[in-house]
């Protein structure tokens, strides 16, 4: 299959449009990564997703939609909760999930009877879901199992001759997912840290709790509210170890590291101004917020330079802390050294 690499104006953004309303998949920037995109009403189209990016098919999709007043067409029961939620923090990175109405097949949301629903804030994602004319269910656009797409040279990478298009609208600004909270049971629980942060989502429902795997790792034969949580995630090529604590004494730690692990590529991922010999450094940012932007990004950047190991500095600094911390130490397969 071809894939065509298109930009954001009107024409473009139109024809993108017609090929996500013909069954065809698309995928675009949002503010948080770039998503995949298919048509939510039509199983066969969301099937194609799942065939593109290798993704376990118990694994439900979001459904995007251009304005909040849509999400009444695809969930039933509506709390007053999750209509405060939903006033507070859409369109932004925040997804909430509702108990599903019958619009929405089962190939879209793994057979629950639950739905994922997401309105972006960015304005190209918008135009593109407003020209499908329907409902967008989206994944992020990365093969199953890498580090989220947070630019179109990530999704081209990944996806080229397996979708039918790519908008490129530049660099994602949070660089991390959405903040997911199900209002689906009695409390609101968050089950994936984002750009909105926990405090924030307490400050509106302050019975809110997190569920207890957003930091662990799923145990076997547990089943996690949030399917995704017990796959492998953005795992680059790369070994990656975290090293959290005062940055002095991760900058020790992180020594004594690199000289164990003399013979291989090593690469450290950096939050501070400390310096490394012979190891390839990035910067991910001094604030959490900046760490969060450059995360995923920087880890496919590490696999390109040839690094075998990845050492990542952390400290937690401001509420992007638990959002970092989840995806970090899933890409580091929950290798963590604390100092
Ligand atoms: O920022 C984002 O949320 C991006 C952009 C493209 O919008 N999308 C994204 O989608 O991260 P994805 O498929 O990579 O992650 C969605 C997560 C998965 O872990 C999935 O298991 C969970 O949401 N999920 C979807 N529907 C659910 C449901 N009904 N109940 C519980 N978890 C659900
Ligand atoms: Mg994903």
């Amino acid at each position: 299959m071809e894939t065509r690499i298109l930009g954001t104006d009107d024409r473009r953004i139109t024809e993108a449009g017609e090929i996500l309303a013909s069954g065809g998949l698309v995928a675009f920037p949002t503010e948080t990564v770039y998503g995949l995109g298919a048509d939510a009403y039509n199983a066969d189209a969301a099937a194609r997703i799942y065939l593109a990016k290798g993704r376990p098919s118990d694994n439900p999709l979001i459904v995007h939609i251009s304005e909040i007043s849509e999400i009444d067409a695809l969930a039933e029961d509506i709390s007053d909760t999750a209509r405060e939620l939903i006033s507070a923090f859409m369109p932004g990175p925040f997804t909430i999930i509702l108990k599903k109405n019958r619009n929405i097949p089962d190939a879209v949301t793994a057979g629950m009877d639950t739905v994922a629903i997401r309105c972006p804030a960015h304005p190209v994602a918008r135009r593109l879901i407003k020209a499908s004319g329907v409902p967008v269910a989206a994944p992020s656009a990365n093969l199953s199992g890498k580090p989220s797409p947070t630019t179109a040279a990530h999704v081209i990478a990944d996806m080229t001759g397996r979708i039918d298009a790519i908008i490129d609208g530049g660099a994602c600004d949070v660089g991390v997912e959405s903040t997911i909270v199900s209002c689906a049971g009695e409390h609101p629980v968050l089950l994936r840290p984002g750009g909105v942060t926990f405090d924030e989502i307490c400050e509106i429902a302050p019975d809110a709790i997190l569920d207890k795997n957003v930091l662990n790792s799923i145990g076997e034969g547990e089943q996690p509210l949030c399917p995704g949580m017990k796959y492998k995630h953005y795992s680059p090529d790369a070994e990656v170890t975290v090293v959290e604590g005062g940055l002095l004494a991760v900058k020790a730690k992180i020594d004594e590291l690199l000289y164990e692990n003399r013979d291989r590529v090593c690469g450290v991922l950096t939050m501070s101004d400390n310096a490394y010999d012979s190891a390839i450094l990035l910067h991910g940012g001094d604030s959490n917020r900046e760490y969060a932007k450059n995360l995923f990004s920087s880890l496919r950047e590490f696999d390109r330079l040839g690094a075998e190991v990845v050492f990542a500095e952390f400290e937690a600094r401001d509420g992007y802390a638990l959002a970092v911390r989840n995806r970090l130490y899933k890409a580091a397969a929950q290798k963590v050294i604390r100092v």
